[in-house]
């Protein structure tokens, strides 16, 4: 009869115990027979250690972690089977755009769908859980890992980290061993390191904290997310991973979270460079203290938790309540009577890069690019003659920094998939030059196929490494080597699309002035030629809206739409010319906002009309709006609405998304749209911390971006 957690861990000896706090990689279970490998005895690792291990990072395939699994259990005393995880972000094999991509899609229902899809090939290939869904909120674009998140806004964010978490998880984690376990990351405010500069210090007010960046972790939380990843940086001068408060106030008390908690890689080390421990025990001390259950990829805890204890500096209780909710993890995963859970490596071979996975990936690779511009060069003909020229023109570098599984060989490049559309004879494709470097021969060649064709299709952006994890650039510009090769093509006067590849927002400055139209792709994923291709020769309509500000250059980051008004805004009525917030050189707008993207048609909007210009919470506000196609195509349009408290306790955000619908219609069709807002949608932190809404005046904006809109005004009643 399975023993219960509880009942196990009364067998368990403190070194056992301990063992279950610590995760390695891979390797370190991989050598032949178990044989140490050289990190291990690097790390001072035993083979005693090993045994004893509570579980593996970044092991994948059915038949190598059965093998694993089954060499563990045989040599585990009590028998106390591995947890298996992996950072399945955005697709396992069946690669799917990158997070801040899927985000610009609007589309909750497809996110959910490739996160159930990225499951049901981990879950085969062995893995127990995912290191994601990854939900910190970002507005500075010189941090490599806004390509990993959904974007700048916490309400989208969090439908989107709900989304994720269901997709991951199901209904039924327990029985449905087609799914894994989510572990919600980066805790806390990942994204707000300063200067975008990877792993930096993150300050924040508890209220900027409570306001922006926590929303969405509780909302995968809220969903049922079973784990808790903390963040490398500190919050208020303490690192995360040491964060008592974050951790154990907020996180396990506030918030009743009772799951796992594991640190980022090395995170628990990292309290010493951090300068809050001394030592390797002293970090152990407060990352126990704070929480975190499993320390990732370093041995504080395994080298230092049992002498702690014996000299009592730390209470075995803490170990104990950290080991139990590992073992009741396990114990929900089924895994100590289904070890292997879902791995099953004819499953694994059926499901990896299907079909119908991979048409799933290119239904949402169509959702997230956006056009930013479009001087009537698109849709593209069929009869016309394409030069392709770039860097991406023929590169699977198209799948994102966090696609490990992923196979750019079998990723659709652009040339294949506009190659699909056209005659060969219609198609030339020329690099013109590399990623950042460039030989006149490459210019030769490119000039001389543009000098033959109708149109040219530029492809360009940054290699995948250029963002991700510790990918931080202080110019968000494409590099100079593109910028050049745009430029010496736009004097052949020939129409100019360019097709954009990049981890995050750039400045484009010498790209949207030159060419006559710019498709934003990100990185599209294992289908992303094929999905480009299908929205260039207009088969499908771009529909992707920026959930991240483009901002105008560099200099003007952090720049985010819920911005809040400053007692000099630019443009006031009564502001003077220079003694008010701004830049001499350039504009407090970004260069493209967010809620941005353009189609193939045009709407109209009426005029916003409210039931009545008073609610409460017992009377919700009623706006309903017509939308009218006024083009010649088919398309789809996102109406965003938008709420301002015009005085709160503390300052409120110019706009602040709280919600939107998505509209098809047909050339001349109109449809009504309605929204409803409810009171709770208009509460946030006071100075006090209290969460409450206020009473007073209101305006609410309704447009298809955050920067177009109509405003009405509205009162909320006691
Ligand atoms: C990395 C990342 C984290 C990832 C972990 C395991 O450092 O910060 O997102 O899940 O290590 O690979």
């Amino acid at each position: 009869m399975m023993k219960q957690p509880a009942e196990l861990l009364q067998l368990m000896t403190l070194e056992e115990k301990i063992g279950q706090l610590l995760q390695l990689a891979a390797p370190f279970f991989q050598g032949a027979d178990g044989q140490i490998t050289g990190p291990m005895a690097e790390m001072g690792i035993t083979e005693e250690t090993v045994r004893n291990t509570g579980s593996v990072l970044g092991l994948t395939g059915a038949e190598d972690v059965i093998n694993v699994q089954k060499q563990h259990l045989a040599t585990n005393r009590l028998g106390i089977p591995l947890l298996i995880m992996a950072d399945i972000v955005h697709g396992y094999k069946t690669i799917f755009p990158v997070p801040l991509a899927i985000g610009c899609s609007w589309d909750l229902e497809l996110a959910e769908q490739s996160a159930e899809i990225a499951a049901k090939e981990a879950a085969a290939a062995g893995v127990h859980v995912t290191f994601a869904p990854m939900v910190d909120l970002v507005r500075d674009p010189r941090w490599g890992r806004v390509m990993e998140s959904t974007g700048e806004d916490p309400y989208l964010n969090s439908e989107f980290a709900r989304a994720f978490v269901r997709g991951f998880q199901g209904k039924d984690l327990v029985n449905d061993v087609s799914r894994v376990a989510a572990c919600v990351k980066h805790f806390a405010a990942y994204g707000a390191a300063e200067g975008g500069r990877d792993y930096n210090t993150v300050d924040l007010s508890e209220r900027q904290l409570r306001e922006f960046y926590l929303p969405s972790y509780k909302a995968a939380l809220d969903e049922g997310c079973e784990m808790v990843m903390t963040a490398f940086n500190t919050v208020d001068g303490i690192p995360a991973t040491g964060n008592k408060w974050l951790m154990r106030d907020l996180l396990r008390g506030e918030w009743s979270f009772d799951g796992v908690m594991i640190s980022d890689w090395g995170a628990v080390k990292e309290l010493i460079p951090h300068g809050v421990a001394a030592n390797e025990a002293e970090a152990a001390i407060k990352a126990i203290r704070a929480g975190v259950d499993i320390e990732m990829m370093t041995t504080c805890y395994s080298d230092h938790l049992q002498k702690l204890v014996e000299s009592k500096e730390i209470d075995e209780a803490l170990i104990d309540e950290a080991v139990l909710r590992i073992l009741e993890l396990k114990q929900k995963l089924g895994l100590f009577e289904q070890p292997y859970r879902g791995a099953n490596a004819q499953l694994e071979q059926e499901l990896v890069s299907s079909e119908a996975h991979r048409n799933a990936s290119r239904e949402l690779a169509l959702k997230s690019c956006v056009l930013l511009k479009n001087d009537s060069v698109l849709p593209l003909n069929r009869e016309q003659k394409i030069a392709l020229i770039g860097p991406f023109a023929a590169n699977g570098d198209i799948l994102g920094p966090w696609s490990w599984l992923g196979s750019k060989d079998e990723a659709v490049q652009l040339a294949a998939g506009i190659g699909s559309k056209i005659d060969a004879s219609l198609l030339s494709v020329t690099e013109g030059c590399g990623i950042e470097t460039a030989t006149e021969e490459q210019l030769k060649a490119a000039i001389a196929a543009a000098s033959e064709a109708d149109v040219l299709v530029l492809a360009l952006g940054e290699h995948s490494d250029m963002s991700g994890e510790a990918g931080s650039r202080s110019n968000i510009q494409l590099p100079q080597v593109q910028l050049e090769l745009i430029s010496k093509l736009k004097q052949l006067g020939k129409p100019m699309v360019a097709v954009l590849f990049n981890g995050r927002p750039l400045d484009l400055h010498g790209v949207i002035d030159q060419a006559d139209a710019v498709l934003e792709a990100w990185f599209p994923g294992t289908e992303g030629g094929a999905a480009i291709a299908e929205l260039l020769f207009g088969e499908s309509e771009p529909t992707g809206r920026l959930t991240m500000s483009f901002p105008y250059s560099v200099g003007q980051i952090p720049v985010y739409y819920n911005r809040f008004n400053t007692g000099r805004p630019q443009g006031a009525p009564d502001a003077q010319v220079r003694y008010v917030s701004q830049y001499l050189d350039i504009p407090n707008e970004p260069l493209l906002p967010f809620g941005y993207g353009l189609g193939y048609t045009t709407f109209k909007y009426s005029e916003a009309v409210m039931a009545a210009d008073t609610m409460s919470a017992s009377e919700p506000l009623q706006v309903n709006l017509t939308v009218t196609n006024t083009g010649t195509r088919a398309g789809e349009d996102i109406v965003q609405l938008y709420v301002r408290d015009m005085a709160g306790d503390v300052v409120r955000p110019l706009q602040e998304l709280k919600a939107f619908k998505k509209v098809m219609l047909q050339p001349g069709e109109s449809k009504e749209i309605s929204f409803t807002l409810e009171e709770q949608q208009l509460r946030y932190y006071h100075a006090d911390l209290t969460f409450a809404s206020d009473p007073g005046e209101f305006e609410l904006y309704i447009g298809p971006n955050s920067r177009d809109v109509s405003a009405l005004k509205f009162k909320l009643s006691k």
